[in-house]
């Protein structure tokens, strides 16, 4: 059966690359059959420093986010890392099985952690790690993510298949199967995978750009969006009528894209309708098409900050019902490796 995970950090300044490349797809995957279990990663946020004060109201920024994108609370699981204590606790035993030279090759940590490298947190260098023991916690087996977080998934993978082969003895001895943990499979695709920066077309659209035109964020409202795709950065040349036309060209790229993504529809698809068009009659569409969908998810998002009893007694239950998975998990997990159990 599939099990479907995946997480976002409360780092504040929630945009539309987390929007069409992750939670977008997340309320897609409630459509499936399948258990779905989406994290806000607080334990995730603090690797780099957090305000307190801030990062309660991102926590419940993401979450509102999340109710107000379509995700159901009584269907998926939506809750707070730091609220199930089993994903620091199987991050500790996977630290066990993860080894250096493959966190050493993490392209994230040497981008986040930049130039003054021993001076980042221990907590940013085994961010990976923690991450293997979101997914694995619950030992899913899908996990809709932007392109960005395909090395992690990797990572992911590696952590399971070692933990399967180094306790291969003692999973069969305890009567689970071989495959104790499973190979999860990165949910990574259409045309918003890695959204760019509106401002340049080869940097990824993030939270942490200086520039706010850089980004669309969730909360923006029409004016905002308007502005921001008016100022857009653009080429000179019309559209091209298909996609490979769109080579080289990043920044058209990346609105065509962003265009699809919003329609629920492929580059291709756009460029039928837009081929030939300049850019000052498929940005006014895209502004239209772009508010359309992000006003009522703002406008949401706003109600459902505005009264944090809820949203905390949303996140509280997700505990309860994520926990219950969990449990069970570590449990075998500590048998596995030769621990003496609390009976
Ligand atoms: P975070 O909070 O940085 O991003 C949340 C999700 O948004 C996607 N994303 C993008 N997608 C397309 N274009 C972009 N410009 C863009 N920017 C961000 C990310 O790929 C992500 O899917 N490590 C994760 C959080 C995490 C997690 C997990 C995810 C922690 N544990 C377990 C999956 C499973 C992260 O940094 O998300």
């Amino acid at each position: 059966t599939e099990l479907v995970f995946s997480g976002v950090q409360p780092t504040g300044n929630l945009h539309l690359g987390n929007y069409l490349g992750a939670i977008k797809r997340f309320v897609e995957m409630q459509q499936r059959d399948a258990q779905c279990l989406y994290c806000v990663v607080d334990l995730h946020a603090i690797t780099m420093w957090q305000d307190p004060q801030a990062l309660k109201g991102q926590i419940r920024e993401v979450t509102a986010a999340f109710l107000a994108a379509g995700i159901d609370p009584k269907r998926s699981i939506v809750f707070n890392q730091s609220q199930v204590p089993q994903h620091a606790e199987l991050a500790w035993i996977f630290n066990c099985v993860a080894r250096l030279g493959w966190l050493n090759r993490m392209t994230q940590f040497k981008d986040k952690a930049g130039k003054d490298r021993e001076n980042a947190s221990i907590g940013l260098y085994d961010y990976p790690v923690l991450m293997a023991a979101d997914i694995l916690a619950y030992r899913a087996t899908h996990v809709p993510v932007g392109e960005d977080q395909k090395q992690h998934l990797e990572l992911t993978r590696d952590i399971a298949q070692k933990f399967n082969n180094d306790f291969a003895q003692s999973i069969l001895a305890h009567g689970h199967g071989e495959q104790f943990f499973p190979q999860t499979e990165p949910l990574i695709g259409g045309p918003a995978a890695r959204v760019m920066s509106l401002r340049d077309g080869t940097k990824k659209m993030s939270k942490s750009d200086p520039s706010e035109y850089s980004r669309i964020a969730l909360t923006d409202d029409a004016d905002a969006i308007a502005q921001k795709v008016r100022k857009a950065k653009t080429d000179p040349e019309p559209l091209p009528s298909e996609t490979a036309g769109l080579a080289g060209r990043p920044e058209a790229d990346n609105l065509v894209g962003i265009f699809a993504a919003l329609r629920g529809i492929t580059r291709d698809e756009v460029l039928k309708d837009f081929g030939g068009a300049q850019f000052s009659s498929f940005k006014p569409a895209l502004v239209d098409l772009a508010v359309e969908t992000l006003a009522p998810i703002g406008a949401e998002m706003k109600r459902l900050v505005a009264d944090p009893a809820y949203i905390d007694s949303v996140l509280a239950d997700g505990a309860g019902r994520a926990e219950a998975i969990a449990a069970p998990t570590l449990d075998a997990v500590k048998d596995i490796v030769g621990f003496v159990r609390r009976g």
